[in-house]
């Protein structure tokens, strides 16, 4: 589906300036005006979004038609209900659901009584706000097999790295706003004034992540401080953001966002990014921790900005997942996080998003996040568990708590053996340099992955999901009748066997994965003993393959 004109042909208009990116444009229409868009290609839409402000005084609905407007080439009514604007800043979605059309056409829309609107933009999606579960399946796939991302924490708190005019914040780097209650003016002086990233080598970046076995790069666009790491055109978010020279003035690099997301794609990387629902700086909002809306704001205003940093994000940085955070404020509802889910979902039918769109119950977004922590017995839907490398998200002066490569390795495999993903944090300092401590150890880790990523990637849970000892981590790959048995840390030789609870399948052959030679086992009804004597002990954890007939 291509992109539309926006060519107004009867209706009296005159340039807004109210959406969230200055691009709307005003209509006051009668009874039978209409709004023509040229070359509007159809293939696959089934549903027309109109994001708009519409005044109480407008009809309830707009026709559409294609090519001319006429009964046969009627398709669809957006119906406007009593959703009108709170204020000049509220965009709502309005959908349409549309036949099938096929080819490029002319879109028209027209108004059946008096109407104001702002309309900010329209898009044609093949998304209808649910999916079947084979759908679903194949959106996720490509994550569900990635089953390891890089974390990437990167603002002005990166700058600070904890320390804030001689004093240092206790807990995670990029909370020191809150710890320290800074006001946003001081903060703003204090420490985005000194942000100048003019290292972050986003093509450095992308290169280690990929050596170290990562499939994916989630970084934060913005985070609770309020700092806008990209050039967002959105209002007020532009006046923060780290291309304004009037708030980072040392700053002349390019657009950082914009760099990783090119450099990944050349890598074959999937790019996505994290984005706060909370801002300490933004106008709309007060407090710290549990930000307030601001006296005299209304949340719909930051909302509809919220939503035109989520589309630019899509539409200009190509983003795949978007990691929301930041939703326990109460003025944040589950509502909210639905009518935000279906937004992104209609602007880019595969992008995948958190469960912290919405509050994060199991039905919301697409995957869980449990934070610093691995799920005793995994999910019951996708997940991914996101972990700090060292004690801090954010870049933390001292903070030498490292994650070792043993700690990678047998954590990825816990994870994997229970159905999750693994997004590892690291958080480059103010200059944009991650530390070499990290970096050596991913890139440990991802030499083992190298060799032995079959018993990771592409994997699901096991059939031998519990009742295995304590050193074993199991995970399976049913369409190739696969089971990849790793032994963590223990010697192969002084182990001497494993001893697996019996299955219902035959098993037809298990090698050492390391040299490809097959090793003894025996099965019987009171399970499966392998003699792992002969083989040999690999660093971080010694992996074996079994073959079963069937799955
Ligand atoms: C938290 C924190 C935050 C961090 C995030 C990562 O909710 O507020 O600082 O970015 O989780 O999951």
């Amino acid at each position: 589906m291509k992109n539309y004109n926006r060519d107004l042909t009867t209706a009296k208009c005159s340039p807004g300036n109210n959406a969230a990116d200055d691009s709307a444009i005003k209509i006051i229409a009668e009874k039978g005006d209409v709004i023509a868009y040229d070359d509007v290609d159809f293939t696959g839409a089934k549903r027309l979004l109109l994001e708009a402000a519409v005044s109480p005084k407008s009809a309830r609905t707009v026709e559409l038609f294609v090519d001319d407007v006429s009964v046969e080439k009627e398709i669809g009514i957006i119906d406007i209900g009593d959703r009108v604007k709170a204020n000049d800043f509220d965009f709502s979605e309005y959908y349409a659901n549309l036949p099938c059309i096929s080819g490029v056409h002319k879109l028209i829309l027209r108004f059946t009584g008096h109407t104001e609107l702002e309309a900010d933009f329209f898009r044609l999606s093949a998304y209808m706000g649910s999916e079947t579960e084979a759908g679903r399946e194949s959106r996720m796939k490509w994550w569900k097999d990635a089953k390891y991302g890089m974390f990437i924490h990167f603002g002005a708190y990166s700058y600070l790295g904890g320390r804030y005019c001689g004093k240092v914040a206790d807990w995670y780097s990029e909370w020191i706003m809150d710890a320290l209650k800074i006001p946003k003016e001081d903060y703003a002086k204090n420490a985005v004034a000194h942000f100048n990233p003019k290292d972050f080598d986003a093509k450095k970046i992308v290169a280690a992540a990929k050596s170290a076995g990562q499939k994916y790069i989630v970084i934060t666009s913005r985070h609770h401080e309020g700092l806008s790491i990209y050039d967002t055109k959105i209002r007020e978010f532009r006046d923060f953001c780290l291309m304004n020279k009037s708030c980072c003035p040392e700053y002349s690099g390019g657009d950082i966002l914009k760099g990783l997301s090119e450099e990944c794609r050349k890598a074959g990387i999937h790019f996505g990014v994290y984005i706060t629902i909370m801002d300490w700086h933004d106008p709309s909002q007060e407090g710290w921790g549990e930000s307030r809306i601001a006296a005299g704001h209304d949340k719909s205003e930051y909302v509809s900005r919220l939503k035109g940093q989520v589309r630019e994000l899509i539409d200009h940085y190509g983003v795949e997942v978007l990691f929301f955070d930041g939703e326990w404020v109460d003025w944040w509802t589950e509502e909210d996080g639905r009518a935000l889910y279906r937004f992104i979902r209609t602007l880019s039918p595969d992008c995948i998003v958190n469960n912290r769109v919405g509050k994060r119950n199991p039905s919301d977004g697409d995957y869980g996040t449990p934070e610093q922590e691995i799920p005793a017995e995994g999910l019951g839907y996708p997940w991914e568990s996101c972990v700090t490398m060292n004690d801090s998200w954010g870049y933390k002066m001292g903070d030498e708590n490292w994650k070792s490569p043993q700690w990678i390795i047998s954590n990825i495999l816990d994870i994997a053996s229970k159905g999750g993903n693994l997004l590892l944090n690291v958080g480059p300092d103010g200059n944009g340099t991650v530390e070499s401590v990290p970096i050596d150890n991913i890139l440990a880790a991802g030499k083992w992955l190298k060799r032995f990523g079959k018993a990771v990637y592409g994997t699901e849970k096991s059939c031998f999901q519990s009742a295995v000892d304590g050193d074993l981590r199991i995970t399976s790959k049913p369409t190739e009748r696969k089971i990849y048995i790793a032994l963590l840390e223990a010697d192969p030789r002084e182990k001497g066997r494993i001893t697996l609870p019996p299955i219902d399948r035959e098993i037809l052959a298990v090698r050492e994965l390391a040299s490809g030679r097959d090793v003894g086992f025996e099965a019987t009804e009171k399970g499966t003993v392998i003699d792992i004597q002969k083989t040999e002990r690999q660093d971080f954890a010694t992996v074996y393959e079994m073959t079963v007939d069937r799955y």
